[in-house]
């Protein structure tokens, strides 16, 4: 055999698979057709989180009148924004590139297609492998009655070019993770942005109170929420606008309105037809998804799959972590994908960021729940932010003081999570948390004033 270990795909759960195998001593490859770093370093998380700050920065610009600080008109230089943020992308690219050759991992360039279930062929170029690793990723789902061409209907990696001049009226098809982080992208730039949303709630999945006051702030930011809502196709208009027809899903209502720019952001398919993976014994689902265990093996023992192709959460660090998993348990050592919670952030400012159940869930799953919640109005660090709305919530287990969740909704919420991520995967009481000692000030504090809050023991609040 040519390797002891094939990655097809250098996305982030891709190349921390195939940097950790070398780490535990094997001889590796990874093969990728498109860039080193994948959805994520390219068009996913780094190139959205440079727009959002660029964004955030336009809008604080506009805030800082409040404490006395005026500037002349924000002038935004589209070129030069977009130069910059593909600059970024460039950079921690090409880093991968570097950190493969560090560590000797050999990269192939081509589309990999399974020949049997020890051999690949990446483009003219045949491939043996003693252990094959799948991180083939995902890509966008599509409408076809808003039939993409990445100048006035988008999908992200479109939205990512930001046009030149910026569009009036945008319309973000799907109010999930991409379509709040674009609308928020685009309304700081002054767009007018409409999110239309099939489902009566934003982000189904996250707790109802933070949804709420998500939602709340959303909408003070401008943004237009259209819920119970679906667009069913567009005409052309005389203005090279598109006139949309949107419908009411509970009434049947129908209207129509007018955009210049369309994104549209309805999900994520995996990425695993192509790959031949008959000729290699194995089966996708009728979703596309590939079944794996706990070690992140397929039904054929000495193929891993890993990443988006292996199902939701479709996010980089859960990738990430089952590439070093698989790549332990290709090493021969004793590992599992088994973890307690995975985190989920949305990038906006807020940002709403969970780890662990919602309340609902909580409840659902049969656990007497005790909650705390601590209101940012109350943090004197906040306060020197110029922030007043959102919280931390905290939920927990009435009987035992277990941690079961946290969701905020906070500047840098993400930053506060670090440490609800570590308490639920140590098992900590909400006493842990409350026992503590938090600097201050800062926001974290308002992680800690929430667990207070469960024994209703907040010093800056009146505890409900
Ligand atoms: P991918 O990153 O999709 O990489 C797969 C790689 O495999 C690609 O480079 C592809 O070219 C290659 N490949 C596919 N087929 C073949 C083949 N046959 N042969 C060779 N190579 C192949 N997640 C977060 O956690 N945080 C975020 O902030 C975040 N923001 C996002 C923003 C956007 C706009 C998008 C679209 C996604 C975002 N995500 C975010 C999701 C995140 O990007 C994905 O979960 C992550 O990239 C999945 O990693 P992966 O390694 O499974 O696959
Ligand atoms: P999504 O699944 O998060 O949201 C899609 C939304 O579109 C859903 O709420 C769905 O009900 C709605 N929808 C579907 N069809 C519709 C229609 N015809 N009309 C109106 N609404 C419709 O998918 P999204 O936003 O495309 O993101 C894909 C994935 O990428 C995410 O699930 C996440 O895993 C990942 N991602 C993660 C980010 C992060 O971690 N910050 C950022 C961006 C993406």
């Amino acid at each position: 055999m040519d390797y002891d270990l094939l990655v097809i795909g250098a996305g982030p759960g891709g190349y921390h698979a195939a940097i950790r195998a070398t780490q535990l001593g094997l001889k590796v490859a990874c093969a990728e057709m498109e860039y080193l770093g994948g959805v994520c370093l390219n068009v996913g998380c780094i190139p959205t989180k440079a727009l959002l700050h660029a964004g955030e920065e336009i809008r604080q610009s506009k805030h800082a009148a409040d404490f006395g600080l005026t500037f002349s008109e924000t002038k935004l230089d589209i070129a030069k924004l977009n130069g910059w943020k593909n600059g970024i992308v460039k950079k921690l690219t090409g880093g991968i590139g570097t950190l493969f050759k560090a560590n000797k991992v050999a990269h192939l360039i081509g589309k990999a297609v399974f020949v049997d279930a020890n051999t690949v062929m990446v483009g003219d170029l045949k491939v043996t492998a003693k252990n094959i690793m799948i991180a083939t990723g995902s890509e966008p789902s599509s409408l076809p009655t808003f039939p993409v061409d990445q100048k006035r209907i988008v999908d992200s990696t479109g939205a990512l070019n930001v046009p030149n001049p910026l569009p009036k009226r945008m319309l973000c098809i799907g109010g999930g993770v991409i379509g709040l982080e674009f609308a928020n992208v685009y309304n700081n730039m002054g767009v007018e942005v409409v999110v239309i949303e099939f489902a009566p709630q934003i982000l189904g999945i996250a707790d109802d109170d933070a949804v709420k006051e998500y939602t709340k702030i959303m909408l003070k930011q401008g943004i237009k929420l259209e819920l119970g809502t679906k667009a069913n196709g567009f005409t052309d208009q005389a203005d090279e606008g598109m006139l949309v027809e949107l419908e009411v899903v509970s009434s049947g209502a129908k209207r129509h309105e007018a955009f210049d720019f369309v994104l549209c952001a309805v999900g994520r398919r995996p990425r695993s037809a192509g790959l031949n993976l008959e000729a290699a014994g194995l089966k996708a689902d009728e979703r596309g998804f590939i079944a794996v265990n706990a070690q992140m093996q397929t039904a054929v023992p000495h193929i891993y799959a890993i990443g988006d192709v292996v199902g939701n959460p479709m996010l980089a660090h859960k990738a990430m972590k089952e590439g070093l998993v698989a790549a332990e348990v290709v090493a021969g050592h004793k590992a599992a994908m088994d973890v307690v919670a995975i985190p989920n952030v949305i990038y906006t400012n807020p940002e709403l960021a969970w780890v662990g159940l919602s309340e609902k869930e909580a409840k659902a799953k049969g656990f007497k729940v005790k909650t705390g919640l601590f209101p940012l109005s109350a943090s004197g660090r906040a306060m020197t932010l110029g922030v007043s709305d959102g919280f931390v919530k905290m939920v927990a287990n009435a009987e035992t003081d277990l941690l079961l969740g946290v969701h905020v909704v906070a500047p840098h919420g993400s930053d506060i999570l670090g440490e609800a991520s570590l308490a639920l995967e140590m098992a900590a009481t909400v006493s842990d948390i409350a026992l503590t000692i938090h600097a201050h000030p800062t926001l974290t504090e308002s992680i800690f004033e929430a667990a207070e809050s469960v024994h209703k023991q907040a010093i800056h609040i009146m505890n409900r």
